[in-house]
C-alpha cells in the first residue's frame, strides 16, 4: 500500500513534511529517495518545523549526518538528519548506528536512503520524490506502516 501526495510549489512539499511530522514516532527511521533537486532537503525542513526544530535545517551532503534537538508533543527529542549520497561504503553507513540513535526519543530521515536501504532492513518508511516538471513533485509515502498509521496517511494524503 503507498499515499500519494501531489506538491505544485516548494511550498507544498515543506507543508507536506509538517503534516508528516505529525505521522511520525520516536524509532523511526525514513528513506527518502528521488533524483537530485527532487525536494527531499525541502521536506525535511518542513519536517523540522512540524517537530518544533528551531534554527536552520541544511543539506547534511558533506557532513553525513545533523542532529536538531526538537520540541513537540510527540515524544520525538531528536531529529537525525542524514544524507548518504557521498558515503564510500555501506559500512560507513552501518557506522552511524542509526538505529540505536532513534531508540533515544529520535526520528532519522536519511536522504538517498534508497542507497543504503539493505542497511536498514525492513521496519522502515519510504517517501519517494518524483519530479513531474519543474515545480511538481509527487511524493510517494510506502514502507512498514501498521493500521493506525495508514489511517493518519490517508488524512496526510488527503490534505
Ligand atoms: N514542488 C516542489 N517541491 C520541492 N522543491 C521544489 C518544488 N518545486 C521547485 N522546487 C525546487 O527544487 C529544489 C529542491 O531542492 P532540495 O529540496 O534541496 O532537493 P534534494 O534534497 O532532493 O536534492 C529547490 O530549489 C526548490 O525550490
Ligand atoms: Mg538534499
Amino acid at each position: 500500500m503507498t499515499w500519494q501526495r501531489r506538491c505544485a510549489l516548494d511550498g507544498d512539499t515543506q507543508a507536506a513534511g509538517i503534516g508528516f511530522a505529525r505521522v511520525l514516532r520516536s524509532g523511526d527511521i525514513v528513506l527518502l529517495s528521488g533524483l537530485l533537486g527532487a525536494g527531499k532537503t525541502t521536506f525535511v525542513k518542513g519536517v523540522a518545523s512540524g517537530l518544533g526544530v528551531q534554527g536552520l535545517v541544511t543539506s547534511p551532503t558533506f557532513t553525513v549526518v545533523r542532529e536538531h534537538d526538537c520540541d513537540n508533543d510527540l515524544g520525538i527529542a531528536t531529529l537525525h538528519h542524514c544524507d548518504v549520497y557521498r558515503v564510500r561504503s555501506l559500512d560507513e553507513v552501518v557506522d552511524l548506528a542509526l538505529g540505536e540513535l532513534v531508540e533515544e526519543s529520535g526520528v532519522a530521515l536519511v536522504e538517498w536512503g534508497d542507497l543504503a536501504a539493505s542497511v536498514f532492513g525492513r521496519d522502515v518508511l519510504e517517501v519517494n520524490f518524483v519530479v513531474e516538471n519543474d515545480e511538481s513533485r509527487t511524493l510517494v509515502v510506502g514502507g512498514s506502516v501498521d493500521a493506525s498509521r495508514a489511517d493518519q496517511l490517508d488524512s496526510w494524503s488527503a490534505s
